[in-house]
Parts: structure tokens; C-alpha cells; sequence
């Protein structure tokens, strides 16, 4: 097998998907599904796809199809992944991975079960800053981290269409929509240190207002911020907010301290653009390295999709997404007991 025959099941953010497929040497885009029939067949024409499917039951008979991108409302990730991985097909499933470790759980085994590839979608690692950074974590630069600060708060920013703030759809709030990729990177940047114990807080009074203004339905928190212990000894915050009484639109952050040197990676607010920097001391003095040069690295779905031909683990197993959920339980178990608890 020289390419893989893909399909993306759910067509909003998955049209994404569909798009760097059908950028990818690697990858044949052979077909498509989501149950409204106008976004199927706008996307179907914008990348010639004639295989087109309302029914994912009916994709997964596609004779030849090899991987499909999952990219669902959260509350179908589970069910959907395991019912592909169980009809043989690889699957990169959107983020989160599930709506809480118990489903993420059942998806890493199912995978395990069926020997097909389980990836999550964490994308925000596959970016030149992201790469960069673990580039000089790889090099020896930074050293054991022994606290990091990671998040991403928007002043207003809720998702205030179909499902994102409804829990039984979702699983949560702005920290399972985009806390999730903060934590994980900085999860792996840290090199997955073993999470001991969560404090967090969740607060919903910004979001309960501006939904019942804007009309749409709202039951999760709109700011949640947690701190992390772990087994090392390394210690980690996390923030992520849709909506707060702040002048910074997007302020996305990972900060992460060690032993010999300082990750920065951060958003400018004026030019919008993600900057990168590592500090060290160096002959008594600190000095900043940055990248001279933008070596862009592959994307999720490449991948994704080399990892299948090659035959070897991809990047962002399902194990990864796992370990995220399982501090996003405790962290909202912490929060609901006003208390420290274990992970
Ligand atoms: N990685 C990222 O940067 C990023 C960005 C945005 C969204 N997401 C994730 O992508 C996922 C989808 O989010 P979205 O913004 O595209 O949501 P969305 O609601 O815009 O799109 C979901 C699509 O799935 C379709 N669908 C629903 N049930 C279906 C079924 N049973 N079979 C086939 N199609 C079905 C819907 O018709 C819709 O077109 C979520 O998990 C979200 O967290 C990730």
C-alpha cells in the first residue's frame, strides 16, 4: 500500500480535515459523510469526493477505505470511533477525545483490540511554534520543566451555536473545547509526567447571561482554572475561558519553567500571530532564542497517514487524549467539591 484511502465524517470543522487530505501525497480522499446533505455536497464538490454518505454505517462498507477523521460533536466521538476501529478502519478523532476518560478509555482499548491506529486531532502541536519547542525540549535546552502556566482565554468567544455549551452534548465548557489543547501541550512538552493530584474552580456567570441574551441553550462553565500536581514534583496551571471582562480577545498562553531554560509560546494580540521563544542563562546573562527559520512541519493528517503505511505509533495516540481527559475529570470533580482531589 503507497497511499491511504481516507474518509472525514462530519463536515464543519472536518471540512479542514478533508482539505489537508486532499493536500497529502500520501492520501487518497475517497469519500465523505454527514447527515446534512447541503455541507456533504459543498464539500464533496470543493474536492471532487463523489463517494458522498449520509449514513456513516453505510461509509464503513466502502470497499478499499482505510482511515476515516472523526469530526463530530463530542458526544459521538466514542460511539462513532469505536463502531469504525471495530469495522478495521484507523481513525484520527477529532479533540476532545471523548466526553470523559471512561468513553476515552473504551476508545484506546477498542483501538488496541482491533490493531488499528487511534490519533486525537491535537493540532495546536502541529504548528511551527508547537514543533519548534519540542524541538529544543529534544535538544537538552530547557531541561526537567518543573512548572508551567497553560491556557487560553477569550474576552468573548462562546460558541453560541447547536451543541458546544450543552454538557450532555459536549462534556463541558471552554476547557474541554480549548483548554484541551493547551493542556496537551504542555503535557507533552513536560513529556507526560504522571498527574497525582487537581485544584480547580469552574465560574459560568459571564456565559449563563450572554447565552439567555443571545438565546442559545448554556449548562457549562464559560472560565475553568485548575492546578496540577504531578508525580515529579512538577506543578502546572491551567486556564481556559470563553467569555471574561478582559482586553485581551485571545490570549493564548504556554509557559513552561526548567531546570536550564524557559519555553514561551504565546500570541502576540497586535499582529494575531503565535511567537516562540526559549530563555536561558548563558555566561551569567539571559539571552532568548527564537526559530531564524520556518521549517513548517506536517500536518495532523500526514501524520496520520504516514504512521498507517509505515506501521508505527503516530504522534497523538489515544492514550494522550486519555491522559488530558482524565485531569479534566478531576479537574471538574475538584471544582463540583470545592477540594484537592486525586487524578
Ligand atoms: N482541532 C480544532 O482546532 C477544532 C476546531 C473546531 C472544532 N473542533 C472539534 O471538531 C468537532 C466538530 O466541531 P464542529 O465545529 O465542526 O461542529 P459542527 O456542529 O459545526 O459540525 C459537526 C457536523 O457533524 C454533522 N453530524 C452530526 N451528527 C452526525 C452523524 N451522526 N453522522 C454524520 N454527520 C453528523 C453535522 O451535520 C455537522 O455538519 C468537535 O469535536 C470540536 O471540538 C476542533
Amino acid at each position: 500500500m503507497d497511499r491511504v484511502n481516507v474518509a472525514v465524517i462530519g463536515l464543519g470543522m472536518g471540512r479542514g480535515h478533508a482539505r489537508l487530505y486532499h493536500e497529502c501525497p500520501q492520501a487518497n480522499l475517497v469519500a465523505l459523510c454527514d447527515v446534512d446533505t447541503t455541507r456533504l455536497n459543498a464539500v464533496g464538490d470543493e474536492f471532487n469526493v463523489t463517494h458522498r454518505f449520509t449514513s456513516a454505517e453505510e461509509l464503513f462498507q466502502l470497499p478499499g477505505l482505510h482511515a476515516v477523521s472523526v469530526a463530530l460533536p463530542n458526544f459521538l466521538h466514542a460511539p462513532m470511533t469505536v463502531a469504525a476501529l471495530k469495522a478495521g478502519l484507523h481513525v484520527l478523532c477529532e479533540k476532545p477525545l471523548a466526553m470523559n476518560a471512561g468513553e476515552a478509555e473504551a476508545m484506546v482499548a477498542a483501538a488496541k483490540a482491533a490493531n488499528r491506529q487511534l490519533m486525537v486531532h491535537f493540532n495546536t502541536r502541529f504548528s511551527v511554534p508547537s514543533m519548534w519547542a519540542r524541538q529544543m525540549v529534544d535538544a537538552g535546552v530547557v531541561g526537567p520543566v518543573y512548572f508551567g502556566r497553560t491556557g487560553y482565554n477569550r474576552s468573548r468567544g462562546i460558541p453560541g451555536r447547536g451543541w458546544f455549551a450543552i454538557k450532555a452534548k459536549s462534556g463541558g465548557g471552554p476547557i474541554i473545547d480549548i483548554g484541551v489543547h493547551r493542556l496537551d501541550l504542555a503535557l507533552w512538552l513536560m513529556d507526560h509526567p504522571r498527574p497525582v493530584t487537581v485544584s480547580a474552580a469552574t465560574y459560568a456567570y459571564l456565559g449563563t447571561e450572554l447565552a439567555a441574551r443571545q438565546g442559545f441553550e448554556f449548562d457549562v462553565e464559560d472560565l475553568a482554572a485548575g492546578f496540577i500536581r504531578f508525580k515529579n514534583g512538577a506543578t502546572l496551571t491551567l486556564e481556559a475561558s470563553w467569555a471574561g471582562n478582559t482586553n485581551r480577545a485571545h490570549d493564548t498562553f504556554t509557559m513552561l519553567l526548567g531546570t536550564r531554560g524557559g519555553i514561551n509560546i504565546y500570541r502576540d494580540e497586535a499582529t494575531s500571530a503565535t511567537k516562540v521563544s526559549v530563555v536561558q542563562e548563558v555566561g551569567g546573562s539571559l539571552v532568548e532564542l527564537s526559530p531564524k527559520e520556518q521549517i513548517k512541519p506536517p500536518t495532523a493528517q500526514a501524520a496520520f497517514v504516514r504512521a498507517i503505511l509505515e506501521g508505527k505509533p503516530n504522534p497523538a495516540p489515544g492514550e494522550h487524549g486519555l491522559a488530558v481527559q482524565r485531569i479534566l475529570d478531576a479537574l471538574y470533580r475538584s471544582a463540583a467539591e470545592g477540594r484537592e482531589v486525586p487524578v
